[in-house]
């Protein structure tokens, strides 16, 4: 890949990671990117970094340009290593240039590089001179983590928002309007429902600010520049943010000898008759970042798993830690499953839905080994008209 000119002396030079399918427990089935920005003015300026294995990808696209040694200021938006790894590298090219970050951005990249790296902490709208242009700066903690900011280059309208409006693709095209809208969408909310849904009430606040500046561009450090619809990732934002769900439903569970299948099934049938759409999720078989997608904007959520040892299926284990960590709001729980003797695993799930905040309308739901086909349609229809009720 070679660098790409995104405006007037402003140019990605980040690393494209073909390869990556798991970024910590997510599956990242389309790869990513790691986006790098350079801007050629009179102090040329580095906007982040790539993860390490890539950057001898970076140097290589930073030296097409200009010599790195010429770098006089990086901004490292956020510590994380997938885009401050690189800054160790470029300062032993250009041991003048200075880091500039958040407050917790400097703490947190001494704590990863040392505390001799030469790290300056940033006032929120201060702005930075570079010569012809200049940056100016808005934190965003916990989006992702405490030391996001977002950079901000008036003179070209351009925001470098970092990990907000991010998705995992790796690509030759740089620019929404060379890719398929669908899949930019998709792995646009992929990437919301894994890593930015607990932090909803600090976007809103974001979005409020971003809403105070002349945007053309967004530039977010992972896959596609927004140079023609920000109007449709902005008001996804918006809408993934507001915590608002739809009438929609998602049943998740495993299985051991297919009753608890047919349950999902039965539960699934009864929201379809109420007239609700609903997905069906095999936790043996489907990603659990998968699911999320899903889960992100439906207002019930079904989770059923036969009972192993007097304990839920591990995989069903595996999903509830991980939805109870990403904590999504207003949803209604419903908990499932069939057993022989113990019985335990609705009762074990319907706790672990208590305790991430659910609204749970029914007792869980279990059934004695073989659910007969009349057992499977009393139970469609007390979902279809718990669904109506709570609709
Ligand atoms: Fe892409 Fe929070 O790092």
């Amino acid at each position: 890949m070679n660098p790409v000119k995104i405006s007037e002396k402003v140019y990605w030079v980040g690393g494209i990671d073909w390869k990556l399918r798991n970024f910590h427990g997510y599956s990242t089935q389309r790869g990513t990117t790691y986006n790098a920005y350079l801007i050629l003015d009179d102090r040329i300026t580095l906007i982040d970094t790539v993860k390490h294995h890539l950057m001898p990808e970076m140097l290589r696209n930073i030296s097409k340009l200009i010599d790195p040694s010429r770098i006089e200021i990086i901004v490292s938006n956020h510590v994380e290593m997938d885009h401050s790894a690189g800054i160790p590298q470029i300062l032993k090219r250009a041991p003048k240039a200075k880091v500039y970050a958040s407050a917790n951005g400097v703490i947190g990249l001494k704590k990863h590089y040392g505390d001799k790296l030469n790290a300056i902490a940033v006032k929120p709208g201060e702005d930075l001179q570079l010569g012809q242009y200049s940056l100016s700066f808005v934190p965003t903690p916990m989006v992702h983590w405490p030391d996001n900011m977002l950079t901000y280059l008036p003179e070209k309208k351009i925001l470098f928002s970092n990990d907000a409006f991010g998705q995992h693709i790796a690509s030759l095209e740089r620019f929404d309007d060379e890719i398929d809208n669908s899949v930019l969408m998709y792995e646009a909310e992929k990437y919301y429902a894994n890593i930015v849904l607990p932090y909803g009430a600090q976007v809103q606040k974001a979005l409020k600010i971003a809403a105070g500046l002349d945007i053309e561009m967004i530039a977010p450090s992972h896959g596609i520049i927004f140079r023609k619809d920000l109007a449709g990732i902005i008001s996804r934002y918006q809408k993934w943010s507001s915590g608002q769900n739809e009438e929609k439903a998602v049943v998740v569970y495993d299985t051991m000898w297919g009753s608890t299948e047919k349950m999902a099934h039965a539960i699934a049938q009864g929201f379809s008759d109420a007239g609700k759409s609903v997905s069906i999720f095999n936790t043996g078989i489907d990603h659990i970042s998968d699911v999320m997608v899903e889960v992100l904007s439906a207002k019930y959520i079904c989770i059923g798993s036969p009972t192993l040892n007097n304990n839920i299926l591990p995989s069903v284990a595996a999903f509830l830690a991980y939805l109870k960590g990403l904590a999504p709001k207003g949803k209604i729980g419903i908990a499932f499953g069939s057993y022989g003797w113990g019985g335990q695993s609705p009762a074990i799930i319907h706790k672990e839905l208590e305790s991430a905040k659910f609204t749970l309308p029914v007792e869980p739901i279990k059934m004695n080994y073989i659910p007969s086909e009349d057992d499977l349609i009393i139970l469609s229809d007390k979902i279809s008209k718990l669904s109506a009720v709570e609709n």
